[in-house]
């Protein structure tokens, strides 16, 4: 009994490790080298390990991320030194007066400026005890904030431990919503006639104040750090070293430049400006940091803002420009959008031609009408919608907008539940909501069927080849080779790659059915808790929620769907078209022609990505593993590989290039 605690203690110890590691590697240096059901495969391991021997469970643990239950209410923290604002400059010549203020309070002495972007999110504070988190605040009015610690731990660009131990660190960021998060975390609500957030940033702080962590977990925050607050145990000299040091712990740093002149810095805020929508998260200006932390000290602060920092803000992209028309969509779950389409205009960074209008409601409350000229902007850079109608351009004439009561697809009636503002189609079968489902069902994400797009879609639709996602696997070559631009050669590719998506992981499917709420992450952890869609279909509504991350919401969603007689007779037709239904853990094959082998990838591949080429490897039961050792079995390498390739050649590792790779991802693991 005592050997085995230990060695549980040692196992437990390695997994933690291991997945802070690649927590590391995925949140922070955005360069994953495993496959998530990998991930999640330790990730459980470690939980039963942690549940058989609960006096080796640990409060820094990964698995704490998520474990935390919903409060009451969130305590209250003082930080241990203020939070404070920054003064702005919206242009040149405000910058300017600001490196007059600093050189004249400095009495000439040099100065450097670091510059680094502003993120749009939630100033946040965390504080480390000896290496460990210890607590998360919001930055409330500056002196004391709300203790957000179970909300912080399950972002997993927060380590739980820092790299090296520090007596004390009170760390300072930026917590946000990246855009993709953001998008479809709308898209959700919308689909589910729920209100919408008006922006990453008051969606990051909406999700921040949840009081169920679970459902932070599920909204995909992000944090970068740009500061300390409060340390024991370190000792920088300038900003630019707190941040490397920052980088060092473990945490996500803002990434800066330094500059010794303001014209400099000035020439480098106007030039970032154009670039501010390429980034995968809202910037809404740069800030300009005195680099000097002496320096930082001597220039103090007044009551808000210290005045060694200014915030240069870029200017809000909004445009003016007239609505056509109003259409309305019909979504994937029967809800109807209406769309405004527009003159196009430029703003932030793209040519606008269509807003979303979310709902009767929302036209209602800003009387928008079809002729109006408007003001548009994009929610957090991303989704154009109208913010405002200019009435003084009205000419008088232009009738009300009302929502039509017919599904504008199928003619069938129309409902709007009590408490919902989405309005939905009644028909299940209504072509519009087929549509919708069939291209999410080929999609990359989900099925990934190559040549299945709109255009092929729409014929095989219009000449009623199919009615459902099964019938996909119905088609034959003579349905096919007729279609417009669809030649013999794309037709046979077609049917293969049919055939292919045949083989894809269990979650893929779970995705691809398009239950309402169950994105890919969900549909990933359904299919790593399920050994087969069959007892996924069979699941109840409790059993599902004990499972992390799935709440009444999805578990609902997901019996209301498998209890549909529709569905499952489509569910019916995959298993007999032979669609792969079980997980991975258990397909059937016991014996994997790579069980047990270890792979490195290095440099670059010309026909898969890095997560495609471990999902080959991982099909076939194989490990990914980040560096080579002599554990390795085959090191596979692209184009400008790096030292992992040297260093194989020194272990004398056998190396594999693309067309070898290829050859063994055609292999069918049926065969082996
Ligand atoms: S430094 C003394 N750096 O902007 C204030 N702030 O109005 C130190 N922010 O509350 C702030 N990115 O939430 C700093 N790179 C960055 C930032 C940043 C975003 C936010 C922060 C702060 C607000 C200032």
């Amino acid at each position: 009994m005592k050997e085995d605690i230990v060695q549980a203690q040692e196992r437990i110890e390695a997994l933690r490790s291991e997945i802070e590691a690649h927590n590391y590697r995925y949140y922070v240096m955005d360069d994953p080298t495993i496959s998530d059901a990998l991930y999640d495969k330790m990730l459980r391991e470690l939980e039963d390990l942690e549940k058989k021997y609960p006096s080796l469970a640990s409060p820094h643990s990964p698995t704490q991320r998520v474990g935390g239950q919903p409060g009451e209410g969130f305590a209250t923290v003082h930080h241990l030194t203020p939070m404070m604002s920054l003064s702005n400059a919206f242009e040149a010549g405000e910058l300017e007066d600001f490196d007059r203020r600093v050189r004249q309070a400095l009495s000439g002495e040099a100065v450097q400026y670091v510059v680094e972007p502003k993120i749009d999110g939630l100033a946040v504070s965390i504080f480390y005890e000896n290496g460990l988190f210890s607590r998360g605040a919001t930055r409330g009015d500056g002196e004391t904030g709300e203790d957000i610690s179970e909300n912080l731990k399950t972002i997993r660009s927060v380590p739980l431990r820092l790299r090296r131990s520090v007596q004390a660190l009170e760390i300072r960021g930026e917590a946000y919503m990246p855009k993709d998060s953001f998008a479809r975390l709308n898209e959700a609500r919308e689909e589910a006639g729920e209100s919408l957030f008006a922006n990453p940033r008051n969606a990051a702080a909406g999700t921040l104040r949840q009081l169920d962590p679970r459902v932070v977990a599920s909204r995909r925050l992000n944090l970068i750090v740009y500061g300390i607050g409060y340390s024991e145990g370190v000792q920088q000299q300038e900003h630019s070293d707190v941040l490397n040091l920052l980088r060092e712990l473990g945490l996500r740093a803002n990434e800066y430049h330094l500059f010794s002149d303001i014209n400099e810095v000035i020439r480098y805020c106007l030039d970032w400006q154009s670039h501010r929508f390429e980034l995968p998260y809202s910037v809404d200006g740069l800030v300009i940091k005195v680099n000097s932390l002496d320096q930082q000290q001597r220039l103090g602060a007044t009551a808000k803002s210290p005045r060694w920092a200014i915030a240069f803000k870029f200017p809000p992209e909004q445009a003016v420009t007239t609505v056509k028309n109003i259409f309305v969509r019909v979504g994937r779950t029967g809800v109807l959008t209406p769309t405004a389409e527009m003159d196009p205009v430029r703003i932030a960074g793209t040519t606008v031609s269509r807003a979303t209008l979310h709902n009767e409601d929302n036209i209602r409350d800003k009387d928008i009408r079809i002729g109006d000229k408007v003001m548009i902007q994009k929610a957090g850079d991303i989704i154009p919608e109208v913010i405002a109608v200019l009435p003084e351009e009205r000419k008088g004439e232009e009738p009300a907008w009302t929502m039509p009561s017919e599904c504008p697809s199928c003619g069938s009636s129309v409902t709007r539940a009590a408490g919902e503002a989405a309005v939905r189609c009644t028909n299940i079968a209504c072509p519009a909501q087929l549509w919708e489902g069939l291209i999410h069902f080929a999609s990359r994400q989900a099925m990934n069927i190559a040549g299945l797009g709109p255009a092929v879609l729409a014929q095989i639709l219009t000449r009623g080849l199919i009615h459902d996602p099964a019938d996909l696997y119905q088609l034959r070559y003579e349905d096919l080779v007729g279609l417009e631009r669809l030649g013999p050669k794309s037709a046979q590719n077609l049917l293969k790659a049919l055939e292919e998506s045949k083989k894809n992981p269990l979650s893929r499917l779970i995705f691809a059915l398009g239950i309402r709420h169950v994105g890919e992450r969900a549909a990933k952890i359904l299919a790593s808790h399920y050994d087969s869609l069959a007892a996924l279909v069979d699941a109840t509504e409790e059993e599902l929620m004990v499972i992390p991350e799935i709440g009444p919401k999805i578990a609902s969603s997901i019996v209301a769907f498998f209890a549909a007689g529709q569905n499952r007779q489509v569910i019916d037709k995959l298993v007999q078209a032979g669609v792969n239904v079980l997980a991975e853990k258990n397909n059937g094959t016991d014996v994997r022609p790579l069980d047990g082998k270890v792979f490195v990838l290095t440099g670059t591949l010309k026909d898969f990505t890095r997560r495609q080429a471990q999902e080959v490897v991982e099909r076939l039961g194989g490990k990914v593993s980040a560096s080579v050792s002599s554990n390795t079995d085959y090191v596979v390498a692209g184009e400008k590989p790096g030292s992992k390739y040297d260093r194989a050649t020194t272990l004398h590792i056998p190396i594999m290039d693309e067309n070898e790779f290829k050859k063994l991802a055609d292999t069918d693991i049926l065969d082996g």
